[in-house]
């Protein structure tokens, strides 16, 4: 029994919450590695729906649940998802949430940044969650964060108090924005460390103790690999990489443990905020898809740009970031379509592409080329095997697989944690 990985394999929003949670239940601890509250993951368990954030999807079930130092921590959005789901009947002590000690704080300058640089950007915005994602990983990589042990050291917060608003000061000065009320930052501080630091752990030693004695770990990721840092749509990215890759830096575990790497992977593409998606449709067929597929925005409630299936882009993302498997989401979503399409490759000015080049200017300009294929009349929804899908959504699903070089191992048909195709199991694969 190995390590399993979930990540997104498109822009994010692939369904992974109820793939996770259904992992989650034989997993002996959920961790997460990147990201922040950016994320949004649903998950519906009998009758009861839980929206998180932050906290790993393991939470609902009283797995225990990690939060690595790859992930960028907003103190004030934790208090409130706990005691949110708290609300819900959700038991969450220290003996089940575990949060690193060298996590980095997204402060409330971090936001006031994001919110301002969007403001001020114009048609040229990325689109962000506003959640101060960005500037807090700016601030870990240019030394100045501060982090869940500096609330253990609130006496010695003064000199990285004055390094962070010495910056912050003159990035606000250009907005016209007045200096970072530091007395009131450091008062805040101070009263949310106490609820942090019941949390607050050296978890690197709790995983390698885990590793020790053959535990299962379960890496959850956030966003998907097309908004990753290096490998996405440069800029209209986030601050993270969402890669299979960051599971050990993002967690204080070595190269090897990410496992199996189970790409999520919904049976057409969406995306929220700006930047190129080569395969929108802005017709009918793409809002057909977004009613259906109810796609709005978790965290923001944004509607999601919806289109066909991007078969170029899931390749790419199953090889940069390593990916064993896919988990095929939300077909039924396609149920009643006479025709679907699947890209195949890109055409920029006369040229052919196999890949999305880099540069955001070709990727704005790619055109797609579509294969075409018949859709199904029957429904795949709360299919539960292969005999209950009709052919042409198995023929479907096989070119996906064909054409992203990668097999299927479950496929998901409703929202409900049953109804799922399992091809191979992650776990004992
Ligand atoms: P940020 O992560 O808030 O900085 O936003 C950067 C980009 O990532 C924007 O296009 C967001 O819409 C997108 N993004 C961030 N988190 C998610 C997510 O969980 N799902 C989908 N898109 C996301």
């Amino acid at each position: 029994m190995g390590n399993v990985t979930v990540i997104g394999a498109q822009w994010g929003d692939e369904g992974k919450g109820k793939i996770v949670d259904w992992l989650a239940s034989r997993a002996d601890v959920v961790v997460r590695f990147q990201g922040g509250h950016n994320a949004g993951h649903t998950l519906v368990v009998g009758d009861n729906v839980y929206k998180l954030s932050l906290l790993p999807s393991g939470i609902v079930t009283g797995t225990p649940s990690v939060i690595g130092n790859g992930v960028v921590l907003d103190p004030w959005a934790l208090n409130a998802e706990v005691e949110k789901l708290r609300g819900q009947g959700v038991r969450i002590e220290p003996d089940v949430l575990m949060i690193a000690e060298t996590c980095p704080l997204i402060l409330p300058i971090h936001r006031d940044l994001d919110a301002m640089r969007e403001d001020a950007s114009g048609a040229g915005k990325i689109g962000t969650t506003r959640r101060g994602i960005g500037p807090a990983y700016e601030d870990k990589v240019g030394r100045r964060a501060i982090r869940v042990c500096d609330l253990a050291h609130l006496d010695e917060l003064d000199p990285l108090l004055d390094r962070l608003c010495a910056h912050h000061d003159h990035l606000r000065a250009g907005f016209g924005e007045p200096a970072v009320d530091r007395e009131r930052l450091k008062a805040d501080l101070a009263e949310i460390a106490d609820f942090v630091l019941q949390f607050a752990r050296p978890v690197w030693r709790d995983l390698d103790e885990a590793k020790r004695r053959g535990r299962r770990i379960l890496f959850e990721g956030a966003q998907g690999v097309l908004l990753d840092v290096d490998h996405g749509t440069y800029p209209f990215v986030t601050s993270s990489n969402t890669v299979a890759g960051t599971t050990g830096s993002g967690s204080g575990m070595g190269p090897g443990a990410a496992g199996f790497v189970l790409g999520i992977v919904k049976a057409y593409t969406t995306r929220v905020g700006s930047g190129p998606f080569p395969t929108e449709l802005e017709d009918e067929v793409g809002q057909r898809l977004g009613e259906r597929g109810h796609e709005f925005g978790t965290v923001t409630g944004r509607r999601r740009r919806c289109g066909w299936f991007d078969a170029v882009l899931v390749k790419q993302s199953a090889a940069v970031s390593g990916i064993t498997g896919i988990a095929l989401t939300k077909i039924d979503v396609l149920d009643g379509m006479d025709r679907v399409k699947i890209c195949t490759g890109y055409k920029i000015g006369d040229t052919v592409y196999d890949y999305l080049p880099p540069h955001a200017a070709d990727q704005a300009r790619a055109t797609p080329i579509y294969e075409e294929m018949d859709g199904w009349q029957g429904t795949t929804a709360g299919a539960r095997s292969w005999a209950d899908l009709p052919a042409q959504a198995i023929k479907y699903v096989r070119r996906i697989e064909e054409l992203i070089r990668c097999p299927v191992a479950l496929v998901s048909t409703s929202p409900d944690r049953d109804d799922t195709i399992l091809v191979s199991d992650p776990f004992s694969a």
